[in-house]
């Protein structure tokens, strides 16, 4: 990768480009990141590193000059009148000294410089008008130039004034929305209890509570805000300090965060920085780092800013957090499809603020890479702020004598033998009645991305296999209410939400069942493009191996595995149960626009002018074409979108399949001819 990255600056910066740019959308649209904050971070680093290096690569729509990501057209737009800065970050002592010289050296006297140090709120930013002392706007960052219209959310956020006495003519306050870590579990329990997903942390639950379309559901959220911040401040008084910005906030009547405080010498921002990172969850919110801000403002204006940050402030970045605990034991654990996944039993241990007593090992070679060890003692930390994970082990602290740790022989659920296939790195129980395998089957049935049962998760799954009211998928459309109400906690009223939901579940898109019947291989794509070529279940039911391997997307794997399932008695009575229950088998209406692309298989690439990606795929598939998402001997043509240079390109110039525009595409469409 390094060498790579010398060879090629122009490459690794696209890609770099590129990835953050698919982050930032992920973070701050669909509140939903990927990545741990830290690895993005670290890609931000390398990108505004080569462009230091290479001023001639550096262009103003970088990631590395602007902010956030553009607003989604869910919300009305609104224009800042103050642009809505980032934070350049420091993630260590040394950056965080470069920062004070360069603001030395930027105000150009050697007396002492006063800064306020605030706490990095995680949360998300907005900009709160008031016009004549009344909230008439409230506004998400976006792109910092243009964000999105939430007044209606942020208005039920109770600790927001709605008005304000002895106000200017125009003041906008800024700060952070925040979930308390306190409501954020609140929430998760009510969500628990009615069998729904849970939130994976308390700033994305924020992000998404506060841009909802209904605003009666932000109301039920808990929100809070910390004001930092003036933005547009007309006929204001006289300010000349951030502090002062603070006790102005404060007597309006906005919450200020009482952690912030002036430190007399910039030099102090170095043990002040450790000082939070110690304290960090001794709060009841989440903070990320500390903030620092020139506190003079003459001297913020005299510092400037650049496009995207402002000179005279720094955000230290807390490092992701380790810790060390005692492995109990390895246990194992079995999926619906019968793999089998090592995972560690800890000591209770609090890392970034909640404990943890689970990590999953991922599979034998990574136990055996990492040479963990029961009786061992470990480190532990959290990918990406959420999912627990063990480094490896603490090897000057081993006990002696302990032993490698073996894979169990044995299924723990069923005791069947275990079984690691030739090649493969897991090992599977292949008893398809085992315990495990069943109540995982049903659960990913009912789950989002299947037929989305509402109130049928992972605990009432277990339950109602334990007390054997389901054996398989087919029996949730014969679940008995009577019987339902008897458990604890089952309400009439959650009995009738459960069983309204099975019901609507009925009428789900085929592919969704697909989905759900857990035929190994078939994931949502495969399912769409199985549910759109046979048809009708029926017909995918009796179909050969050669047919289902005919079908454009679908290779040979695929294809036997599909067979093999229906192949199976019980899988077939499953089938069966479904269709008695009126469950939808039928796949997508064949459209009525002319069949041009009938028989042809067309694989887009890059960034199309007049079409997103799901919409030319639709155009294809609604003129009877397919469309997969990569070149094989199949592929009748390969549409390239701008000027891209991709894998797939040259996949299909070694296969000599031919190469279209855009345009291209819009005459085959119209012709029916390449
Ligand atoms: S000041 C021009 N202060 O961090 C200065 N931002 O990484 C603008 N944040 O977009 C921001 N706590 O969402 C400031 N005490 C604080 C903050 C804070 C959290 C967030 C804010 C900003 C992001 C930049």
């Amino acid at each position: 990768m390094a060498r790579d990255r010398q060879l090629d600056p122009v490459g690794r910066v696209e890609e770099l480009r590129a990835a953050l740019r698919h982050h930032n959308e992920l973070y701050y649209q669909k509140d939903a990141p990927e990545i741990p904050d830290s690895e993005y971070d670290a890609m931000l680093r390398e990108l505004i590193q080569i462009e230091n290096d290479h001023p001639d690569l550096l262009t103003p729509d970088s990631p590395s000059q602007t902010v956030g990501s553009s607003a989604t057209t869910t919300f009305a737009p609104v224009e800042h009148r103050i642009p809505m800065m980032s934070l350049d970050n420091a993630f260590d002592e040394e950056e965080l000294q470069a920062w004070v010289g360069r603001v030395h050296k930027g105000v150009g006297n050697a007396t002492d410089i006063k800064v306020v140090a605030e706490l990095k709120i995680d949360g998300l930013a907005v900009s709160i008008r008031y016009e004549k002392g009344k909230l008439v706007q409230a506004a998400t960052r976006g792109d910092g130039r243009v964000g999105e219209d939430v007044t209606a959310n942020v208005k039920t956020i109770s600790v927001i004034p709605s008005s304000l006495k002895n106000a200017p003519e125009v003041l906008e306050v800024r700060g952070e929305v925040y979930m308390p870590i306190s409501a954020f579990h609140a929430l998760n329990a009510i969500e628990q209890e009615a069998g729904r997903k849970t939130f994976a942390n308390p700033r994305n639950t924020a992000a998404g509570s506060l841009r909802q379309k209904n605003a009666a559901v932000t109301a039920e959220r808990q929100l809070s805000f910390w004001s930092y911040q003036l933005g547009e401040i007309v006929g204001g008084p006289e300010l000349t300090t951030q502090h002062q910005v603070f006790d102005y906030l404060r007597s309006l009547g906005f919450p200020v965060n009482p952690a912030s405080v002036v430190l007399d010498h910039v030099d102090d921002i170095i043990t002040h920085s450790e000082s939070w990172q110690q304290q960090r969850h001794s709060l009841d919110y989440e903070i990320d780092g500390v903030v620092f801000k020139v506190d003079e403002l003459s001297l913020q204006q005299q510092l400037g800013s650049t496009a995207r940050a402002p000179r005279w402030a720094i955000a230290y970045k807390f490092p992701p957090e380790e810790r060390t605990t005692k492995l109990l034991a390895i246990e194992v654990s079995i999926g619906r499809t019968g793999r089998a996944t090592p995972y560690a039993r800890l000591e209770p241990v609090v890392v970034a603020g909640s404990t943890v007593e689970f990590a999953t090992l991922h599979n034998e070679d990574q136990v055996e890479a990492k040479d963990v060890r029961v009786g061992d003692t470990v480190i532990v930390r959290k990918a990406g702020d959420v999912i627990p994970e063990v480094v490896g082990p603490v090897l000057s602290e081993r006990p002696k004598g302990l032993r490698k740790w073996k894979f169990p022989a044995n299924c723990p659920d069923c005791g069947q033998k275990l079984f690691r296939p030739e090649n493969e790195v897991d090992h599977r129980c292949l008893n398809t009645s085992c315990p495990a395998r069943v109540s995982g089957t049903i659960e990913h049935f009912a789950s989002r991305g299947a037929m989305d049962i509402e109130g049928l998760g992972e605990q009432r799954v277990k339950l109602f296999c334990q007390e054997g009211l389901l054996r398989d998928v087919g029996d949730i459309y014969s679940l008995d209410p009577e019987k339902l109400v008897k458990f604890d906690k089952l309400g009439d009223l959650s009995v009738r939400n459960l069983l309204e939901s099975i019901e609507k579940s009925k009428s789900r898109p085929l592919a969704n069942v697909l989905v759900g019947l857990n035929i190994r291989h078939v994931g949502g794509t495969v399912a769409a493009t199985l549910a759109s070529s046979f048809g009708h279940l029926d017909n995918l039911e009796i179909a050969t191996e050669e047919q289902v391997s005919a079908i454009e997307g679908i290779g040979p794997i695929i294809a036997a595995s599909v067979v093999e399932w229906f192949s199976q008695e019980e899988n077939r009575s499953v089938v069966q149960k479904l269709r008695a229950a009126g469950v939808n088998f039928a796949g997508p209406e064949k459209s009525d626009a002319p069949q041009t692309l009938a028989g042809m298989s067309i694989v887009v690439t890059g960034a199309l002018e007049g079409f997103t990606r799901d919409e030319i795929e639709s155009l294809i598939v609604a003129h009877g074409g397919k469309s997969p998402s990569s070149v094989s001997k199949k592929t009748t043509a390969l549409v390239v979108g701008g000027d891209e240079r991709s894998s797939k390109r040259t996949k299909a110039e070694e296969l000599g399949i031919p190469i279209l525009s855009e345009q291209d595409l819009l005459k085959v469409i119209e012709t029916g001819t390449l």
